[in-house]
């Protein structure tokens, strides 16, 4: 970052005297204003609850222009990324700053595939499970369990370590995934199988089964690595943040991820794909395409507590670039799959017709967001609606990494630590139990 020749002059209206305040550029985006002596000066802290304005890091990984609706991997438009590389190059990119060539390209994706077998002990982890537990409480727990199974990579001041949890979390995600449904509906897990690509090799651990030949689709397994890429990265989002926080610690990069995958389990976050699919699927139900005036009706009063999911978002404030990527996927599978007719698919189009014309949409500058049509793309894949969000988590793991690894290379970096405006009560003494 580059100290602009501007200052910021912070005054007060009761006479403290004013503070200037460094400003600072970056290569693209907004600037900001560098308030770190601010409490040292003036013993005030600024108060920005859900990061509004807050720059809480410095990043060189992802750029999102939420007007223009521009999102960029280490500069290059996502749009390009999704149509000219696969998802192991945009790993590659992510995590060290520049697309492969040849040789890397093939030197990486064979690390990878290196490491795509978990412990066996895993499986035996995994069986504490009920059955019907949710696939991201399953999730959470396995990833987290990781650091139980490989002690060597650990440390996150040990570069090497670094590297190789970065690798085994990138491969093994998917074998995770995989053995996580396969468990709940109670058939063997698949062992990986390296000649495959890394989707192609993910849908094999998820529908193939140890008595017949499994061939694998090639328009679902580049759907799928569309969707890895599309959720690699997403800057300075709720997950990627509680990441950066909970390895700020000097926690294991296993415990750190584990954190993401929980935060990404939220409704507000990864599991809005989960949620839009069963919205889409209520409104079915209830009618179809005829009943979208009364759902929007709902959607507009404040008092109904429903929201339009897979629309809207923090930075987005124009069509999510992802969106229309997927949208494009979701033809092309229903196409594969048989499924032109798929009613879902005619409803989230009408649906988003409407909303875009709406006024309370319009106004709010709510678009549909990659969730919106990721559901109906991984419904026809044949992937069950709960494992949407785990599947997120899966292509999120190489961002989350490459945020983790950043922040631990940057001098700049310390224990995260929010203060706060406290509004409880003051000093009081505790009475007797009697008394009370
Ligand atoms: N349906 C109806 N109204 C909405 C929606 C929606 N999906 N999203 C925002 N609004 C309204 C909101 O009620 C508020 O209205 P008002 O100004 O009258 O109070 C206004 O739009 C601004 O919304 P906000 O809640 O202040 O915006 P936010 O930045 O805090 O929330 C969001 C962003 C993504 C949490 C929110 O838009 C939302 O809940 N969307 C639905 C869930 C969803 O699709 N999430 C996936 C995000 S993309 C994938 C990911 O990053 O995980």
């Amino acid at each position: 970052m580059k100290l602009a020749d501007n200052k910021a002059t912070l005054s007060f209206s009761n006479g403290t005297p004013s503070i200037d305040l460094p400003v600072y550029h970056g290569s693209v985006g907004p600037d900001v204003v560098d308030i770190r002596k601010l409490y040292a000066q003036t013993g005030m802290f600024t108060y920005d609850p859900g990061f509004l304005s807050t720059a809480a890091t410095q990043s060189a990984i992802t750029y999102i222009d939420g007007d223009k609706g521009e999102l960029l991997y280490r500069g290059y438009p996502i749009e390009q990324l999704a149509t000219s590389c696969d998802f192991m190059e945009t790993c590659h990119l992510l995590l060290y700053g520049n697309l492969p060539n040849a040789v890397q390209k093939k030197d990486f994706s064979s690390l990878v595939t290196n490491h795509t077998m978990v412990h066996e002990q895993m499986q035996f982890f995994l069986r504490g499970f009920r059955r019907d537990a949710h696939p991201m409480a399953i999730m959470t727990g396995l990833v987290g369990a990781l650091s139980a199974f490989y002690h060597d990579s650990t440390d996150i001041n040990n570069a090497e370590h670094r590297e190789i949890s970065a690798i085994r979390l990138i491969a093994k995600m998917p074998t995770l995934v995989a053995m996580a449904y396969k468990y709940t509906i109670g058939q063997p897990y698949m062992y990986p199988k390296n000649s495959l690509s890394y989707s192609g090799n993910f849908l094999h651990m998820m529908f193939a089964n140890p008595c017949e030949e499994y061939k694998v689709n090639p328009v679902l397994e580049r759907a799928l690595d569309r969707i890895f890429i599309l959720h690699a990265d997403h800057e300075q989002n709720a997950s990627t943040s509680t990441v950066r926080l909970c390895g700020s610690s000097g926690t294991n990069p296993f415990a750190a991820i584990a954190a993401g995958v929980a935060c990404l389990w939220g409704p507000a976050h990864g599991g809005a794909n989960e949620a839009a699919l069963n919205m889409l699927g209520d409104i079915q139900k209830n009618g179809g395409v005829e009943k979208i005036g009364d759902f929007i009706k709902q959607v507009k009063d404040k008092n109904s507590g429903v929201k339009l999911m897979g629309f809207g978002h923090r930075v987005y404030k124009n069509y999510d670039p992802r969106a229309k990527l997927m949208q494009e996927t979701c033809k092309e599978v229903l196409q594969e799959m048989g499924l032109e007719k798929d009613p879902l698919f005619k409803l989230a189009m009408a649906l988003e017709k409407i909303a875009l014309e709406d006024d309370y949409f319009v106004s709010r500058k709510l678009y549909p967001n990659v969730d919106f049509y990721s559901g109906i793309v991984q419904r026809a894949i044949g992937i069950p609606v709960p494992l949407f969000t785990a599947i997120f988590a899966l292509a999120r793991t190489v961002g989350w990494i490459a945020q983790l690894n950043e922040m631990i290379g940057d001098p700049e970096y310390k224990i995260g630590r929010p203060r706060q405006l406290f509004t409880g009560a003051v000093p009081r003494d505790v009475k007797p139990l009697a008394q009370r």
